[in-house]
Formats: structure tokens, C-alpha cells, sequence
């Protein structure tokens, strides 16, 4: 439910008590497929949550009970708009705030770099530009920044890269996301922010755009299409389910020191190609209908597509106590099935949204 402004004078005398009580935390991109997750995974711990989003193409328009919470407020609001953000930061006074608004497909960013450029960096810097202003007045929500593990690049075979990795993007997406990461590292260095960065591997699980690999390959079995694996499918890929995530920056949140990033990853590499024969194994044994057209197609690759990432987690493994505990296999089977029950959250989606081939226009 979107609440209204002026939400909290409906309320009775000791629900309005109990709200004011409850932390607040605000979390940009909370309508996308992370955020969708952390915003619930927040709602469930009592939080009060307030969710900047600019709801576009990727965000979530699907039915969702918890949203009906009071303790849930979304405002539509694009992160590039300083005023409005340090208005909100004001109001709500949060204790954090998680900043996971981006732009975030590769594909989309080789075709059109600008809207990564102006999300990603100078959306950033807005946050980052409220937040020094704003701790000149003493308020000073601490800052949970979402980055990725694309900053680091190629990863070679056998080699996993620490928080000390260099940075080295090679897509115009990651070039955005390793250029916010500097900011917030000098805004740390600088202004003494309060603010610690996530580096995280490829997610899956539940509201997951199907622009994205394992989305995509799960709607084209349910719909009886092909099912397009860049090159040869040998890129690699460490997947964590979305949940895990979510746990790991609700730990940063706590216990993440100030000034540090910290790698969230689950050690689970797989090829593009293993991975999509899986989901077809699984979806036969769980006797979902494989239509004739559904058959593997190599297609043309991605230009400049990384051959691998790989994060080396010891550092909030030993650090912050936080490990992954969903099982690959577990969790890829119950994302399915989450798919398979939830046909209508693919129905939202305009089809020209997902089902063009993007990236080649170079
Ligand atoms: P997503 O594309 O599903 O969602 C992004 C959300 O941000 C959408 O709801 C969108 O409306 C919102 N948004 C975009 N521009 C905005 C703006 N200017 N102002 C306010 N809101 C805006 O993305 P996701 O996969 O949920 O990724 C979330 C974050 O996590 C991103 O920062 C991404 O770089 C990072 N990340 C993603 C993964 C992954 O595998 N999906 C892995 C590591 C890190
Ligand atoms: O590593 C974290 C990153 O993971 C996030 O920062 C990004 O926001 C997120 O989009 C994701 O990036 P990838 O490029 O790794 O994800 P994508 O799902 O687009 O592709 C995964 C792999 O699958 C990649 O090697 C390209 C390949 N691929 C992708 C699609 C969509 C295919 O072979 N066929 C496809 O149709």
C-alpha cells in the first residue's frame, strides 16, 4: 500500500505510539528485486520502512501482503533529487540507510550508458551530498552502500578477489558502480561519513526482473522458447540466493565497520551453460512441461562480457559471523517453484521489456 503523507493521523492513540517507537530505516530501490526482499525481510523485523524508489521498468508492480503494513511508506521519488532526499532524510530521521537505487542490467548499459552514469554516480553523490550536509546538523543515518562484485572485473581461474582486489570494470554498468564506490570511499575519507559498502555476486530468488539469466531461462521454459546462452556458456558466475543478501547487509548495517567494504559472496560458482541445464533438470523432475521449442541456443556474446567473477568472503565470514545458509540446489528449486506459483508477477512485465536481445548496439 502506498501511505499517504499525513498516514500517521489516522491512527489510534497506541498504534500511533508504537509507530513513532519503531526505527526507522530508509531504503532506496526498495521496489526492485533486492530491495523488494530487504524491504519485506525489514517489515517482518518491525521496522519502519521507508522506500525511495523511482519505480522504473525493473520495479516491482506485483501484489505484495506485506506492503499493506503501517509500518511500510513508499515514496516515488528519483534519488538525483537532493532537496527532496535531504527533506526526507529530515522528517524520518533514520537510524540507516540502505542505498541499493540503480540501473543494473549490463546489456542495458552497452546500449544506452547515460541513465548508469546519471543513477548510479550522481544518484550516489546526491545521497552522499545530503548526507554531508546533513551531518553538519547532526543527523547522521549511517550509510549501507550496494555495490557489486563486478567493481574487481575478470577474475582468473583459481583466484578469488579480496576487498584489496584492484578495480578494473569493464562494462559501462560496473564503470558506474566502482565510480559511486570511490565516492562513498572519499566522502568516508573526507567528511568522516558514517558508511560501509557491500560487494556483492550475482543474486536469484523471488522478484527478480527476467531481463536477468536465471529469470529469463525460467519464463522461456514456462513459455516454451529458446533459451539464449551468450558464446559458449563457459562465463562463470557465483550465485547467492537474495535472502543471504539480505541477511549480510542487515549485518553491515549492525556490526559493519565504519569505512570498510566487505564482499558478500557464497563460494558457489557455476558456467552459464551447467547452470541452465540444472534449471532444466529440475524443472523436469518437477514435471514442468518442456516444450519442443525450449532447447539451448548459443547466441551471439556480449561484447566486452566478463569470463568470471569470483569473491574471496572471508572477511565477513571471520568478522562479522554472517555465512550464506541457503543450499544452492535448495534455493534454485524453490525460486522456481516461487516462479511457477507466482505466473502473475511475470504477467506485470511488458514483454518488450525482457524479451528483446540487448547489448549488441555497438
Ligand atoms: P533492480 O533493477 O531489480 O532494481 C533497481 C531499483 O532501483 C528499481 O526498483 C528502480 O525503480 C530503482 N531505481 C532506479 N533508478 C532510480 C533512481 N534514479 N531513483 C530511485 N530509484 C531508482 O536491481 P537489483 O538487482 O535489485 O539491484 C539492487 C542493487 O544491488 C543495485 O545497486 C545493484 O547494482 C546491486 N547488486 C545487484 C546484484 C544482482 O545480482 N542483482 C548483485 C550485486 C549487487
Ligand atoms: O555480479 C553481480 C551482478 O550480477 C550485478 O551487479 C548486476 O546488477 C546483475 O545484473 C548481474 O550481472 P550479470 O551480467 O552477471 O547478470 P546477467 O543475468 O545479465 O548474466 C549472467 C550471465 O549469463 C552472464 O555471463 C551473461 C549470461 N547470459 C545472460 C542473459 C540475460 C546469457 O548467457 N544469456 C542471457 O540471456
Amino acid at each position: 500500500m502506498i501511505l499517504k503523507d499525513n498516514s500517521f493521523t489516522n491512527l489510534t492513540h497506541w498504534a500511533f505510539k508504537s509507530l513513532i517507537k519503531m526505527k526507522k530505516i530508509i531504503v532506496t530501490g526498495g521496489s526492485g528485486f533486492i530491495g523488494s526482499n530487504l524491504v519485506n525481510f525489514l517489515i517482518k523485523k518491525n521496522f519502519y520502512v521507508i522506500n525511495l524508489d523511482k519505480l522504473t521498468y525493473s520495479s516491482n508492480k506485483y501484489k505484495n501482503k506485506l506492503r499493506s503494513k503501517k509500518n511500510y511508506k513508499l515514496i516515488k521519488l528519483d534519488i538525483i533529487n537532493r532537496n527532496k532526499v535531504i527533506k526526507i532524510i529530515r522528517k524520518y530521521n533514520p537510524d540507516v540507510i540502505f542505498n541499493l537505487a540503480a540501473e543494473t542490467h549490463v546489456d542495458r548499459s552497452i546500449d544506452g550508458p547515460e541513465n548508469f552514469i546519471r543513477t548510479n554516480i550522481n544518484g550516489t553523490f546526491s545521497i552522499l551530498e545530503a548526507l554531508r550536509l546533513l551531518n553538519k546538523k547532526k543527523i547522521s543515518p549511517k550509510l549501507v552502500h550496494i555495490s557489486t562484485d563486478e567493481v574487481y572485473g575478470d577474475i582468473k581461474t583459481n583466484l578469488r578477489s579480496n576487498e584489496n582486489h584492484k578495480y578494473e570494470p569493464s562494462s559501462p554498468y560496473s564503470a558506474s558502480k566502482a565510480s559511486a564506490d570511490h565516492l562513498v570511499k572519499s566522502y568516508i575519507r573526507t567528511y568522516k561519513l558514517r558508511a560501509v559498502i557491500s560487494n556483492c555476486c550475482n543474486n536469484y530468488g523471488p522478484y527478480q526482473f527476467p531481463e536477468k539469466l536465471i529469470p529469463k531461462i525460467i519464463s522461456n521454459i514456462f513459455n516454451n522458447k529458446e533459451l539464449p546462452i551468450y558464446a559458449k556458456g563457459k562465463n562463470s558466475r557465483e550465485w547467492i540466493h537474495v535472502e543471504d543478501h539480505c541477511e549480510a547487509l542487515f549485518k553491515l548495517y549492525l556490526k559493519g565497520k565504519n569505512g570498510q567494504s566487505y564482499n558478500v559472496g557464497s563460494g558457489v560458482n557455476l558456467n552459464n551453460i551447467d547452470l541452465v541445464k540444472k534449471i532444466l533438470k529440475i524443472c523436469k523432475t518437477m514435471k514442468i512441461k518442456i516444450g519442443k521449442k525450449t532447447k539451448i541456443k548459443f547466441v551471439k556474446d556480449r561484447p566486452g562480457h566478463d569470463f568470471r567473477y569470483a569473491l574471496d568472503s572471508k572477511k565477513i565470514l571471520r568478522n562479522l559471523k554472517w555465512k550464506p545458509k541457503i543450499k544452492f540446489e535448495v534455493g534454485l528449486r524453490n525460486t522456481i517453484i516461487w516462479y511457477l506459483k507466482n505466473q502473475n508477477f511475470l504477467k506485470t512485465i511488458l514483454k518488450k521489456n525482457y524479451e528483446k536481445r540487448l547489448g549488441l548496439k555497438i
